[in-house]
């Protein structure tokens, strides 16, 4: 098979610490208490049948542990773990191809599975439902269908957007499961067990501080962790005190929020432009200059969760939190 079709030689620092960064069990897992406790249950009956489990798709924001739970699942189920996503499958046949080398129980991890092209999902239906490959071989009156016989195998599916998934996608799978955003208590355990990854030196208040800036989401609280942990190797003998994290996440450009500087570009459009909206997603993100699927997916669900903007029929509106966070006076035509 085509290696490229899977994804299984990551490289770059970055990676081989994210990989390291990860926990490898549920009970390392932190946050996400009721999609634990479910998966743990789903995962010890599969076991106990001695049946594959079923199809599990993973749907939420993006930063939130979808992979790393994906890894999970196979290392639960003690199974070998193929992973590829949506747009790496590009036809039927790089399909067949996975799913032809995949043995008894494997778990097939597709990650942005909202982007598979239809001919692929067509493929994928059968798969997933009778574990079988229906192929057509030959061209024009030739032409013919063959049946193959797969293992048994459980598809994990992610996506930042459910809603883009077709229904008869959707309905395959047996075990939906919702990441929410995490809550600063679960933040800061996670931001020091990175910290004792790292081995590095950090303070509570610190740990604190970086938890109430990451937007609920444990790769942002990573991300920010490596470069304060950069700002302290090179102005702090490598410790990482408050004042240390304090001014450079000043520098990174996030609030106490956890808003960063497209957040503000967003907020600040739709006050500015469109004297606080209601506005067209589209029309934001044109007169910003950002992707409208980026928006939609990384960082309306953040903003609306926290209180910021609200959905309407007749598009976004900023809220009057938007003009206390910008200190701008909220126009009196708008008070209820
Ligand atoms: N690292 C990133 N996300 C994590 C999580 N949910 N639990 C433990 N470590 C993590």
């Amino acid at each position: 098979m085509d290696d490229r079709l899977l994804n299984e030689n990551i490289n770059g620092d970055e990676f081989t610490d994210e990989l390291s960064l990860r926990p490898e069990r549920l009970n390392q897992y932190i946050g996400q208490d009721k999609i634990k406790h479910n998966l743990d249950v789903f995962i010890q009956a599969a076991k106990l049948r001695e049946e594959s489990l079923d199809h599990v798709l993973l749907y939420g924001p993006p930063g939130l542990g979808k992979t790393t739970l994906a890894n999970i699942i196979a290392n639960e189920l003690e199974v070998n773990i193929k992973t590829t996503s949506g747009p790496t499958i590009e036809r039927p046949g790089d399909l067949a191809a996975i799913l032809s080398s995949l043995s008894p129980g494997d778990v097939l991890f597709i990650d942005e599975i909202h982007r598979l092209s239809r001919v692929v999902e067509e493929v994928l239906y059968p798969a997933m439902e009778d574990f079988v490959l229906d192929i057509v071989v030959g061209k024009g009156e030739e032409a013919r269908s063959i049946r193959i016989d797969l293992p048994p195998f459980t598809l994990v599916g992610a996506t930042t957007r459910a809603g883009s998934l077709s229904a008869p996608l959707r309905d395959r799978f047996g075990v939906h499961l919702r990441l929410d955003y995490y809550n600063q208590k679960e933040l800061q355990e996670v931001i020091k067990r990175t910290a004792d990854v790292f081995e590095v030196q950090i303070d509570q208040n610190s740990i604190n501080e970086l938890a109430m800036r990451s937007r609920g989401t444990p790769r942002i609280a990573n991300r920010l962790l490596r470069r304060v942990r950069d700002f302290a190797q090179v102005k702090n003998n490598g410790i990482i005190d408050y004042e240390t994290s304090k001014s450079s996440l000043d520098l990174l450009q996030v609030d106490q929020y956890g808003l960063d500087h497209i957040d503000h570009k967003i907020l600040r459009a739709i006050v500015e432009r469109y004297n606080g909206g209601p506005v067209g997603l589209d029309t934001i993100a044109v007169s910003i200059g950002e992707e409208r699927v980026t928006l939609e997916d990384v960082y309306e669900p953040y903003l609306i969760q926290k209180g910021f903007l609200e959905r309407t029929t007749r598009g976004r509106k900023a809220t009057a939190l938007v003009y206390d966070h910008f200190n701008l006076p909220y126009p009196n035509e708008k008070r209820q």
